[in-house]
């Protein structure tokens, strides 16, 4: 005999299982009771105002989570749709990233582990889009499966709001493809001040510092979210991002780029840093592409080449504590020229948007800097042309950040 399952049912009861797992309510019916009820609630409100698909949040049986309400918008010249949030958290504390203390939160962290189930083509799927997020760059394999084990997709449309400046933080998203707004008010204004394109990961400021959304978030396609909620990330990135501020504080503090910042946004820095490891004659970028990170070396050599006309030309070599890969981010260009590993080479990686966030300050550094390229590659060349290149006196001055 074959039993059919009703679609759905499988992760409405798995939903539940979590809610109840992560609240642990002394009455497990009547909290049943009141999330069944939730549940309808917000259904019926998504019926009457959008496609999205939300669930009650962690939070929402706890005292204080009210409802909030729903309906169109106006952002901008176009009408965006904007999709109910279901439940809003009381607001929560900014704690300062300066004095924050990950141990100090015994009881979220007492947390039971979470695990959203998934099928192996799901699990491949977010294995993939997790590939690339400098978040979870320095987990150990116990802790990125214990990520890998608590995320859940979530499928976006057009038009979705997926964070709302302000709001308190829930989850952090990885995406797995579609394209995305960022918009952030300025002067009262709401402003575009970035995309994400198929890749990259946000939502990690409210949950890192306990601080209110910083920016709203908007889809501009359809597509596909994983999302970790607010629970784990804290107990196992930020907890990690403490370790990794023991390791990295005496390396960025040495970085000369980053000696203008003071210490607390150098620890903002290396919060949002991933350490990736290159292997000899690997191309870690390459001249043409489309730019969405940073470089430090931390340790070995990057040669950086310049193909002209299909001949390759040695223009610098960058080691410790040295930085490669403003220039496109700078000038909104592609890369203008390919970077390989010496010998292994570590490196810490920023993406795009945390280098906009943080590294203002260093910008006229940089940008001095790349007032020198024009100049000294034109002397490269034109040395090449009388077959006297000095490559090895060029390098050092060329990226000497
Ligand atoms: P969070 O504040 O939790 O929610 C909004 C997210 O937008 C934020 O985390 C970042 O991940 C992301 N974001 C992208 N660009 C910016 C920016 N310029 N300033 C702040 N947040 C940004």
């Amino acid at each position: 005999m074959s039993i059919e399952i009703p679609a759905g049912l499988e992760d409405l009861l798995v939903r539940f299982t979590v809610e109840v797992l992560r609240n642990q309510p002394r009455d497990p019916l009547d909290f049943a009771v009141q999330y069944f009820q939730r549940l309808n609630q917000n259904q019926n409100q998504n019926r009457g105002g959008g496609s999205s698909e939300s669930l009650p949040s962690p939070t929402a049986a706890r005292p204080g989570a009210v409802v909030s309400g729903t309906g169109q918008f106006e952002r901008g010249p176009a009408n965006r749709k904007r999709t109910p949030v279901a439940i809003r958290f009381t607001r929560r504390v900014s704690v300062s990233a300066e004095t924050y203390n990950p141990d100090d939160e015994d009881e979220e962290l007492r947390e039971p582990r979470i695990v959203h189930p998934k099928t192996d083509e799901q699990r491949q799927r977010l294995q993939e889009a997790c590939k690339h997020i400098l978040l979870f760059k320095n987990l150990d394999a116990e802790q990125m499966s214990q990520v890998l084990d608590a995320m859940f997709e979530r499928r976006v449309e057009v038009g979705e709001l997926i964070i709302e400046q302000d709001d308190d933080g829930d989850n952090f998203y990885v995406i797995e493809r579609g394209t995305f707004s960022i918009y952030m008010k300025v002067d009262g204004l709401e402003r575009l001040v970035g995309t994400y394109n198929n890749r990259g990961s946000f939502g990690e400021l409210a949950l890192m510092y306990n601080t209110q959304r910083a920016a709203t978030i908007i889809t501009t396609s359809a597509g596909a979210l994983w999302c970790l909620d607010r629970m784990t990330f804290r107990r196992i990135i930020v907890r990690n991002n403490a370790k990794k501020r023991k390791l990295y504080e005496a390396f960025v503090e040495s970085v000369p780029l980053l000696e203008s910042l003071q210490s607390v946004e150098r620890m903002k820095v290396v919060d949002v840093l991933g350490c990736q490891t290159y292997s000899d004659g690997e191309r870690i970028i390459a001249q043409g592409d489309s730019a969405d990170c940073f470089y430090i070396v931390e340790s070995g050599q990057v040669r950086i080449v310049l193909n002209k006309k299909g001949a390759e030309t040695e223009i610098a070599v960058c080691s410790r504590g040295q930085y490669f890969g403003e220039l496109a981010l700078i000038t909104n260009k592609p890369r203008a020229a390919s970077a390989y590993a010496v010998g292994t080479v570590k490196c810490l990686v920023m993406d795009v948007q945390a280098f906009e966030r943080l590294l203002g300050p260093c910008k006229d550094i940089m940008k001095r800097n790349i007032a020198n390229y024009e100049e000294q590659l034109a002397r490269l060349f034109e040395r090449d042309v009388d077959g006297h290149t000095e490559t090895a006196v060029l390098q050092p001055r060329l990226l000497s950040n």
